[in-house]
């Protein structure tokens, strides 16, 4: 139900988006939560759903679309319990001129400006600002400081299609990306007892650069490299990666929107719940 919300709060977020999309999976995602509400679920999770469906139907209403259907059963679920519907879910409008101003803020305003982006602009991208960005994230920590990072960054459009492609995960939006970064770790530096650590270096890496572009105002999304070995293994040979080498994310990066974009809110929930204090 979480990824299902998510990809029709994604879908709003991308530039060239189809009028009407998602219906089937916003009404059988409906109907999943009016049973997860039989068996006691939680309230407050179906709430921040419901906001994503909310927005989802508005948006693709003033698109032209008919969403009577959708409405129809959301209005059955939200009549039987008294969820806490926010109208401010799925997407936000955001501003390149706004979030330029925090780029050179204090890390609390600068981290809390950084989106997923799903709509990118035409302007040509600055290869020196990917390096530089790279060169912010030499200081990343690594278990023993084996920093086994290997960074493949792919600008040739047909190398970068073809990855995104058999990533799989940016469809609609993957010809706006002017640059795919892919971070694999070498598995070579890590004995057989800390298989997982080579994912928590590159786990560190991968966010570090993050920060690190969007601090150069560059617009950036990470693309889930969790596939089947089957998967992994064609990755690897169709982007000639090394055998010792795992993909641990991909990272498409362009230019940003003049003006306004919509990018999904992606809603967090409050630290106390997932933090004990001892
Ligand atoms: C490991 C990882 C894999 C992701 N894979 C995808 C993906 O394949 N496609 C996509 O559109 N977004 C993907 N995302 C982006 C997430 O949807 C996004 O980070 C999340 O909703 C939080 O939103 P934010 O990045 O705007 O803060 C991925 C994010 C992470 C961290």
């Amino acid at each position: 139900m979480m990824i299902a919300a998510h990809s029709l709060e994604k879908g709003m977020s991308i530039g060239r988006v189809k009028v009407g999309f998602g219906k089937n999976k916003a009404l059988a995602l409906i109907e999943d939560l009016k049973y997860y509400m039989t068996i006691g679920g939680d309230i407050s999770f179906v709430g921040n759903v419901c906001s994503i469906l909310l927005s989802y139907i508005k948006f693709n209403e003033e698109l032209g679309a008919d969403m009577s259907d959708v409405k129809f059963s959301l209005d059955e679920l939200s009549s039987i319990y008294p969820l806490s519907v926010s109208p401010n879910g799925g997407v936000l409008v955001q501003s390149d001129l706004e979030i330029k101003k925090t780029l050179d803020s204090s890390f609390d305003i600068f981290s809390q400006s950084r989106f997923s982006i799903r709509d990118f602009g035409n302007d040509p991208l600055n290869l020196e600002l990917v390096k530089k960005s790279l060169k912010l994230c030499e200081r990343t920590p690594s278990a023993c400081n084996r920093q086994s990072w290997r960074i493949h960054v792919y600008t040739d459009k047909n190398e970068r299609e073809k990855l995104f492609s058999l990533q799989g995960g940016c469809k609609g939006f993957f010809e706006e990306m002017q640059c795919a970064i892919l971070i694999c770790g070498d598995m070579s530096l890590y004995n057989i007892n800390e298989i997982h650590q080579v994912y928590v270096d590159g786990g560190l890496y991968a966010m570090n650069l993050l920060y690190a572009l969007h601090y150069h105002g560059l617009a950036t999304i990470p693309l889930t490299m969790g596939h089947k070995a089957r998967k992994i293994k064609d990755i690897k040979r169709s982007m000639s990666i090394g055998d010792q080498e795992v993909p641990i994310l991909l990272i498409g990066v362009g230019t940003c929107k003049h003006g306004t974009y919509r990018v999904a809110v992606s809603h967090r929930y409050d630290f106390n719940k997932y933090t004990t204090f001892q």
